[in-house]
């Protein structure tokens, strides 16, 4: 029995030691080996591993000259803040990192588990991708992941940290998850790689330049975090976590209320200007309106004409979709339509409120626009707003035109509380724009035009665009002190607190996607 333990603890040692000289090499390019990467991200001593012993069983190419263990993957459960999750950690050491039949079965079987048991999962890539040597069953076992994050979307969340090469059909799993984090300087993701591209496009790229971290987190979207280093990595992982419930039939983690129904904020007025093209930071009016002025921000650097944040007011979780006005005057563009969308669908799944702040000028018109499926993308979040059955509060703040204010969570598409500043101006259009058509001939007519458009855009602001038009018709809930936001908003959702919305039975709809 003796010799039998002294076995087991020899063959555990050798798994957690891994391979000192790969691991001196992945230091070297300022990386975590995967177990110390578990270990920042998890409580401590909170991580059980599952399959510890588990090898590959493959024959052929190279293959069967090494069965190193954990196969390149390190599985398990955890807890962060108390409270439990799934993860798995690729180990570039072994192989690469790279995914065969049983590094594949080690990451199923904990994506059946966080499903089975209500808890999110995450992933921390850092791999070559589908295994070579292990031909069309690699390719097999991505596929397997890919069908267990489809059917656990919506359920639990779902969570990528890169912090290595991710490339290839390997980029679709993070592609899917709910949030991609991503590390600057050591990790990347594209579906071929520098050679392929100058082979086949003669385009010369390096990994960063066609899918290094600012990449995703400025260009495509595919990253939602962008960090300089794993610590604060993980911190924000763990942070985006306490704002999430574990899966979709819980709700969000309380926590304690901040008399925030009573809370006024003077300086919330001046922080807006008067004129409706003067540029601000919606950021400051959310640190107004959110507990301590503490909130995440998702695509911080991605499409930032619009804002999406998680946050908390009087203590409960809540999802921000604002208007930037300080980036492209914080118009809605196709890039901006789907990263809101995606968001308020998140939110949706996982019970989270939502508040809109609208100050918007409308869609950003062009062809570059048009070409790139403003229409189409515009559309998702349109959808997106109309199917969400958590409570909705919209505050117009200043202006709301056109086709952007339905689309940004107005009365008719089914916000619960509409609420307006004084200074808020809702109408089709500006009245520069509205007179300019309405008038044209009369304009060119007339032998003082200059008087006649003064004239006539006062008469549209007077009978169309008056801070009441909306509210008379029930179309805005209330007028408020801008002092009093998040008060009402906190006090909205109080009220929305427990609300429930069915909907028809049908297989699913047909979201423009
Ligand atoms: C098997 C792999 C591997 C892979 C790397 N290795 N990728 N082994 N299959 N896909 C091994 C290497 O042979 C090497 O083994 C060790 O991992 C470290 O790799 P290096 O190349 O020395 O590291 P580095 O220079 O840092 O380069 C990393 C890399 C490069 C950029 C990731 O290895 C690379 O380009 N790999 C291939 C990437 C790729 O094309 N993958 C397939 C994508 S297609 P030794 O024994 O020397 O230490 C795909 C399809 C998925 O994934 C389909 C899903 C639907």
């Amino acid at each position: 029995m003796r010799l039998l333990r002294q076995e087991r603890d020899e063959l555990h040692r050798q798994v957690l030691a891994g391979k000192p000289e790969a691991i001196a090499r992945m230091r070297a390019q300022g990386k975590r080996t995967a177990r110390e990467r578990l270990a920042l991200l998890l409580d401590a001593d909170s991580f059980t591993e599952i399959e510890i012993f588990r090898r590959h069983q493959a024959r052929g190419i190279k293959i069967d000259e090494s069965r190193p263990h954990t196969d390149g993957v390190i599985v398990g459960s955890g807890t962060i803040d108390g409270r439990r999750v799934f993860v798995y950690a690729q180990d570039f050491t072994i192989n690469g990192g790279s995914l065969g039949v049983a590094h594949a079965a080690k990451i199923h079987k904990v994506m059946d588990l966080a499903l089975a048991t209500g808890a999110p999962i995450i992933a921390l890539n850092d791999s070559g991708g589908a295994r070579i040597q292990e031909g069309v069953l690699s390719m097999d076992g991505y596929g397997g992941i890919f069908r267990r994050q489809v059917e656990a979307s919506g359920i639990i969340p779902q969570i990528s940290v890169v912090l290595g090469p991710c490339a290839g059909g390997a980029a679709y799993s993070p592609a899917l998850a709910d949030f991609v984090f991503m590390v600057r300087d050591t990790s990347n993701m594209f579906l071929t790689g520098p050679d392929v591209v100058a082979a086949v496009t003669g385009e010369r790229v390096t990994h960063a330049e066609l899918g290094g971290a600012d990449v995703h987190g400025t260009r495509s979207g595919v990253a939602a975090f962008v960090h300089d280093d794993e610590e604060s990595c993980f911190e924000d992982v763990r942070y985006l976590l306490s704002l999430l419930p574990s899966n979709n039939l819980e709700m969000p983690p309380s926590a304690p209320a901040r008399g925030a129904t009573e809370d006024d904020r003077p300086g919330l007025a001046d922080m807006v200007p008067a004129e409706p093209n003067k540029p601000y930071d919606m950021r400051a009016v959310l640190e107004e309106i959110v507990d301590d002025g503490d909130y995440l921000e998702v695509h911080e650097q991605w499409a930032a004409n619009v804002l999406c944040a998680l946050g908390r007011i009087d203590g409960e979780v809540v999802g921000v979709v604002g208007n930037q006005p300080l980036v492209l005057a914080g118009v809605l563009d196709a890039a901006a339509s789907q990263k809101a969308a995606r968001f308020v669908r998140f939110c949706d799944a996982f019970a989270i409120p939502l508040v809109t702040l609208v100050d918007v000028p409308g869609f950003l018109p062009g062809t570059e626009q048009e070409y790139a499926g403003v229409i189409r993308h515009g559309a998702k979040l349109l959808y997106a707003y109309c199917e969400a059955s958590v409570p909705r509060v919209q505050v117009i703040l200043r202006k709301a035109y056109g086709g952007a204010y339905i689309v940004m969570d107005s009365r008719s598409i089914g916000t619960d509380m509409s609420l307006a500043w004084p200074t808020n101006e809702i109408a089709v259009m500006g009245a520069a724009g509205a007179v300019d058509i309405l008038f044209r001939k009369e304009l060119a007519a007339s032998a003082d035009p200059e008087r006649l458009g003064a004239e006539m855009r006062a008469e549209y602001g007077d009978q169309l665009t008056h801070p009441y038009f909306a509210a008379e018709r029930g179309l805005v809930d209330d007028v408020i002190d801008p002092a009093k936001t998040r008060s009402a908003i906190a006090r909205a959702l109080a009220m929305l607190r427990t609300k429930r919305k069915q909907a028809p039975r049908r297989k699913h709809g047909n979201i423009p996607l």
